[in-house]
């Protein structure tokens, strides 16, 4: 336990369960106050119970911009700040492309790529205030192609672009922006496509939490490409 997120406030989207919810634990062991915010309350409850710090649980959709502002507009008057935005919310379904119907690529496309631009859009002015920082949860998916992954793909390539331009356009307003890519994470995402014996081999969410957590308490000089991270280990590498 450190001090060093003390008075700072962080909004973890997709808190409620696998990288989001460790990602929340490791900011607020750190001092960190947490918005979490999720489609499901209960999920978002269980993680708050397992913070030492303050937070507050927050029904957000990302694929709503009604939903993203009223969400934001929360958690400001609970909080009144926000110093980091962790665009972590997304959904992975593995299918050939031939069976990627429209639905199912808007919905992803929605989810993990506009759900970003979405939350980033409504804190940019206040992280203006607070010289914040944006981490998105992107993924390896987001630096080559998958079998199977047209969508997810597409959309975590998007959101490397998205991460790219906005901390160009974010560093003279003191504004940082990550992009973290994880290879595979034993998370409930894998459960319906994944053994346990593949399971066993991918990364744990603690590892990418540490991650971000470095990141956001690194060196303000310090400038990050996207961070692509993954093990030898990994199921779906060799
Ligand atoms: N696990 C991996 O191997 C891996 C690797 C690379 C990158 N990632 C990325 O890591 C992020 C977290 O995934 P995870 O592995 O931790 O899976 P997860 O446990 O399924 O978490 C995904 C979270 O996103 C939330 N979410 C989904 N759709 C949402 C929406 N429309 N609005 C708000 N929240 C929504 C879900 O909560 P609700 O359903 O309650 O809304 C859930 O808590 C994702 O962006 C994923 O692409 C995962």
């Amino acid at each position: 336990m450190s001090d060093r997120l003390v008075g700072r406030v962080a909004f973890v989207t997709g808190a409620g369960s696998g990288i989001g919810a460790a990602i929340a634990r490791s900011l607020s062991s750190d001092g960190a106050n947490l918005v979490l915010l999720g489609r499901r309350r209960a999920t978002l409850d269980e993680t708050a119970r397992q913070l030492g710090g303050a937070s507050v649980s927050i029904e957000c959709d990302v694929r709503s911009s009604e939903s993203v502002d009223r969400a934001l507009r929360q958690g400001l008057d609970r909080f009144e700040r926000i110093d980091m935005l962790v665009n972590n919310a997304g959904i992975f379904g593995p299918e050939p492309f031939e069976e990627t119907t429209p639905d199912i690529w808007d919905d992803v496309i929605t989810t993990n790529l506009s759900g970003a631009y979405l939350w980033s859009h409504a804190a940019w002015p206040h992280l203006r205030e607070t010289q914040g920082q944006i981490v998105n949860v992107s993924s390896i998916a987001g630096t080559r192609g998958f079998r199977g992954c047209s969508a997810y793909c597409a959309s975590k390539f998007g959101l490397n672009g998205l991460s790219e331009v906005l901390a160009l356009e974010g560093e003279p307003l003191g504004i940082r922006v990550f992009s973290v890519c994880p290879g595979s994470v034993d998370t409930p995402l894998w459960h319906p496509h994944s053994t346990e014996p593949e399971r066993d081999r991918m990364m744990d969410v603690e590892t990418i939490a540490s991650l971000v957590l470095w990141l956001v308490t690194s060196d303000r000089g310090v400038a990050v490409q996207p961070v692509v991270i993954t093990n030898f280990r990994d199921p779906f590498e060799r």
